[in-house]
């Protein structure tokens, strides 16, 4: 190993079991296309995109390009009363991919960061409508919002909220997860059943009165929870129960814009339009962090009261619309469009169904589930040892198969290159099987 390791003590990782990675780190050192190059001099597959993040493979010559040229032009423009060419520019790109009604962005500079601008925007909507007092907010359990205090809040990951649980908002309840083995396991795609758990809502908004509830936030798939695609119905039930008591629904986008479900939004994909979209992710092809929160015309028009020279919306980042995040997103936005990438998407998703469902008969596997190119496969958990197993066929995969898997506790996730070939999924599982083999 080439890095200090004085370097390598120094770093406190996120999400990640630091004293067993320090005792054999690994460290990447470049990236090209779909491959990775370790500081050891190897080439590894990288069969997560990144986190979820990049689904056109690494240094896209397009984005490497006007990355370049745009931190050589303009490298930072403040932008609060003043902004740079560029987010004006993205800013109309994203809304040029989403459904009719949605011509307003505001930019971010993670996940977790859309999900509390969306919460405080959501908040801000009805007060500036005369409704103050609608201020209940509802996740779901097993979401995944980010780690900030307001996305932790809505989000129902227990690892996530355990430590901070006392300090998490108030106010907020949350709906059933969809995920039941007794009748969804192995279900490719959307599951049959499940759609009535849609009507929990139903008793929330008896419990607290459906006028004091503001947004209901849901990720289209779960992703972080180990892909739990929608059943059959569910957000249409959704979107149904908020429109009757007039409650915004968020879509949590971060994972499933851009293409991992085959379209610009997963909005689309479902035929629900929410009120509130929010992206990062693939906004930029993970190059440059930046996120960002797409509204419906009416709640940016609700906020356009009182004095023109009044702010309307006290909230924002120093880095928000950066410009070379912005350049980077236009960059990557272009390149979908020109290389047809939710088209490529699309048409490999049936590949990347079969060859996951390949692993079902595996006798460590519980359970499979896929939609898009999203997928997960859940280990049976070591006893008295949860998230081992998945950490060692993460740790295999890296040392001995030249491929990187990533590891949510048990779960395996899968999320490919959204241009890879049906060959690169095929040589995915059989790496995954050869290590899941060698395992006790
Ligand atoms: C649905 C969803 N929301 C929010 C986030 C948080 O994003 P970030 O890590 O960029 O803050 C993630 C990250 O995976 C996510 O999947």
């Amino acid at each position: 190993m080439s890095t200090n390791p004085a370097a390598v003590d120094s770093y406190w990782m996120p999400f990640t079991a630091n004293r067993d990675f320090k005792e054999n780190p690994r460290i990447i050192v470049g990236a090209d296309g779909h491959y990775y190059l370790t500081e050891d001099g190897r080439k590894v597959y990288d069969a997560f995109s990144g986190l979820w993040t990049s689904g056109l493979g690494h240094c896209h010559p397009g984005i490497v390009e006007a990355v370049q040229k745009q931190v050589a032009t303009l490298d930072y423009s403040l932008g609060f009363q003043a902004g740079s060419d560029k987010v004006f520019e993205l800013a109309e790109k994203v809304t040029s991919l989403a459904p009719e009604g949605y011509s307003k962005v505001f930019f971010t500079n993670s996940g977790s960061e859309s999900a509390d601008t969306s919460l405080k925007i959501a908040l801000g909507y009805h007060r500036a409508r005369g409704e103050g007092h609608r201020t209940r907010l509802i996740g779901r359990e097993k979401g995944y919002h980010g780690v900030n205090f307001g996305g932790m809040s809505v989000g129902g990951m227990t690892p996530n909220r355990k430590v901070f649980g006392s300090s998490l908002l108030p106010c907020v309840d949350h709906l059933p997860h969809t995920w039941d083995p007794e009748h969804n396991s192995f279900q490719r795609g959307q599951p049959e059943w499940g759609g009535h758990l849609a009507d929990d809502l139903e008793r929330l908004a008896a419990l607290h009165d459906g006028g004091n509830i503001a947004a209901v936030i849901v990720e289209p798939v779960a992703g972080s929870a180990g892909i739990l695609p929608p059943p059959v119905g569910y957000l249409e039930r959704l979107r149904e129960i908020c429109d009757k008591y007039g409650i915004l629904l968020i879509f949590d986008e971060v994972i499933t814009a851009f293409g991992r479900i085959g379209e610009g939004f997963g909005a689309q994909r479902f035929g629900v339009m929410p009120d509130i979209i929010n992206m990062a992710k693939g906004l930029t092809n993970g190059v440059i962090p930046m996120g960002a929160v797409m509204v419906r015309d009416e709640i940016y028009d609700a906020f356009m009261q009182g004095p023109a020279e009044a702010i309307e919306l006290f909230h924002g980042y120093t880095y928000s619309g950066h410009p070379v995040a912005a350049a980077a997103g236009i960059a990557a936005l272009d390149a979908y469009v020109d290389e047809g990438t939710f088209e490529q998407s699309r048409a490999l998703e049936g590949h990347f169904e079969e060859a996951l469902h390949s692993l079902a008969d595996h006798h460590l596997v519980t359970d499979v589930r896929n939609y898009g190119l999203m997928g997960g496969v859940d280990l049976q958990a070591r006893p008295g040892a949860i998230g081992a197993r998945g950490l060692e066929v993460h740790k295999k995969c890296f040392w001995d198969e030249d491929i990187i898997v990533r590891n949510g506790g048990d779960i395996l996730q899968f999320s490919p290159f959204l241009n890879s070939r049906p060959e690169d999924i095929d040589m995915t599982v059989e790496k995954v099987r050869r290590v899941l083999d060698t395992l006790d």
